[in-house]
């Protein structure tokens, strides 16, 4: 089964989303904190925990490995719910080797381009390898050919490393991650109410009710 992660730092979409009961965790980034106006990280994601119950990931701002190390222990400390995001740069990678040695070592490589990164991230042991879809497609490039091509790798060396589809910009993008075989698809909340859409099931409920309106009318 793919799981559902929204890809949002707004409480009151997670606490919609997480209502309909398919929500399985959530995704941050200091770009989303911000859309959400939250300044703090740790009451922010503490909020967010507490609706989900399930991985929530919030991202570290040092550039280097040793400031990532170092906010990665705060971050974790958290809640054992929480993911502490790494970038995939040289850096990252240092971190994410150090990181994943201790025993709440749960990390999401964040930022993710190629098939190659992926590799090195499930090398690492980073929990997650986010790949940006959106971000790549917007570029001219075939964002979901990473995902296909990370997934027949992990799968060849039995990596624990799950494959998470982001940077979603449509349902498309959930249909052809649904078919890649990602394990994790991060969706912003208005591709979310795109995924349960049809104006055909309006329709058809509208009819139903009319029609059972012309029986029960003759009773
Ligand atoms: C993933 O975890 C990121 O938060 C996200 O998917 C980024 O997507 P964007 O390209 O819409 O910013």
């Amino acid at each position: 089964m793919a799981q559902i992660f929204i890809d949002t730092a707004s409480v009151e979409e997670i606490r919609e989303a997480a209502s309909w009961g398919v929500l399985d965790g959530v995704t941050t980034n200091p770009t989303l904190m911000m859309r959400a106006g939250a300044a703090d990280l740790k009451a922010n994601t503490l909020k967010i925990v507490e609706i989900v119950q399930g991985p929530v990931s919030a991202e570290v701002l040092s550039t280097n490995a040793a400031g990532m190390v170092e906010e990665a222990r705060d971050i974790l400390s958290w809640s054992e719910h929480v993911y502490v995001k790494i970038p995939t740069t040289v850096e990252g990678l240092k971190a994410m080797k150090e990181i994943a040695s201790w025993p709440n070592g749960r990390i999401n490589a964040t930022l993710i381009f190629s098939p190659t990164q992926a590799y090195l991230v499930a090398r690492a042991g980073a929990s997650f390898a986010s790949i940006f879809v959106g971000r790549m497609d917007d570029a001219g490039l075939d964002g979901m050919e990473v995902v296909r091509q990370t997934r027949e790798i992990f799968d060849n060396y039995g990596f624990d490393c799950q494959v998470l589809a982001a940077s979603i910009r449509h349902n498309g993008h959930v249909l052809d991650s649904l078919l890649a075989g990602a394990d994790i698809l991060t969706v912003p909340f208005t591709v979310l109410q795109k995924m349960i859409y049809s104006p055909f099931t309006d329709v058809g409920v509208e009819r139903f009710l009319a029609d059972w309106e012309k029986v029960a009318g003759k009773e």
